[in-house]
């Protein structure tokens, strides 16, 4: 792996244009360390769930998220907190990935999770909530360190982007602590810092 790009898919569950979610994957992708790449995987074309849709074949925006998870050294997770758990749109995304079992691409894949709600705990029990769905799917999820980023709209422009530098710094420390946790999956030991 040594001199190879690390590439990080980022996934934000949620669809709102000025989503603070999705602005925490933009962060990511800034504040990326060197030789790390995160690239935004957009959930709007993922229909809903359907056995039989599947049955027939995946369709192509699942496909395609399957095929970049694949490709990537980790995925970086930004979930929205809806009625105490995680967002609709991004269980759905996560169950189309998961299938098959036995081969989906999450499977064994380092992963981490981080959240922005408008509330007072930045999305801790949809955290929570989602690293049970790991357990179940099989990925491998960074316990630490955590990124919960309460009350949202001091710290986003109306845009959705980042505005907060300590926010920036936990996302950095977050993406690096990730990046490192692939390379020890690996095999390899993380490089210096
Ligand atoms: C919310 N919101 C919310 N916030 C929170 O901290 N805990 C919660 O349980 C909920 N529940 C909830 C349910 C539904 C249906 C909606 C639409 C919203 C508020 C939520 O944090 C806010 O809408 C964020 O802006 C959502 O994230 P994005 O879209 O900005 O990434």
């Amino acid at each position: 792996m040594s001199g190879t790009p690390v590439l990080v898919l980022g996934i934000a569950g949620s669809l709102r244009r000025a989503s603070y979610n999705r602005g925490l994957v933009r962060a990511a992708a800034a504040v990326a360390p060197p030789g790390t790449l995160v690239e935004p995987f957009d959930l709007a074309p993922i229909p809903l769930y359907d056995e039989d849709l599947r049955q027939r074949g995946e369709p192509e925006p699942v496909r395609r998220l399957k095929e970049r998870i694949a490709a990537a050294d980790a995925v970086l997770f930004a979930t929205p907190e809806y009625n105490y758990s995680i967002a609709g749109v991004l269980k759905n995304a996560i169950d189309w990935a998961s299938r098959p079992p036995a081969t989906t691409p999450l499977l064994g894949k380092p992963v981490a999770v981080m959240g922005a709600s408008s509330g007072g705990f930045g999305t801790t029990r949809a955290q929570l909530a989602l690293r049970q769905v790991f357990v179940y799917v099989g990925s491998l999820c960074l316990p630490k360190p955590e990124l919960m980023v309460s009350k949202a709209a001091e710290k986003f422009d109306a845009d959705g982007n980042l505005t907060d530098p300590s926010t920036r710094e936990g996302v950095r420390a977050l993406l690096t602590a990730l990046v490192d946790w692939s390379w020890r999956l690996k095999g390899d030991a993380p490089p210096p810092r």
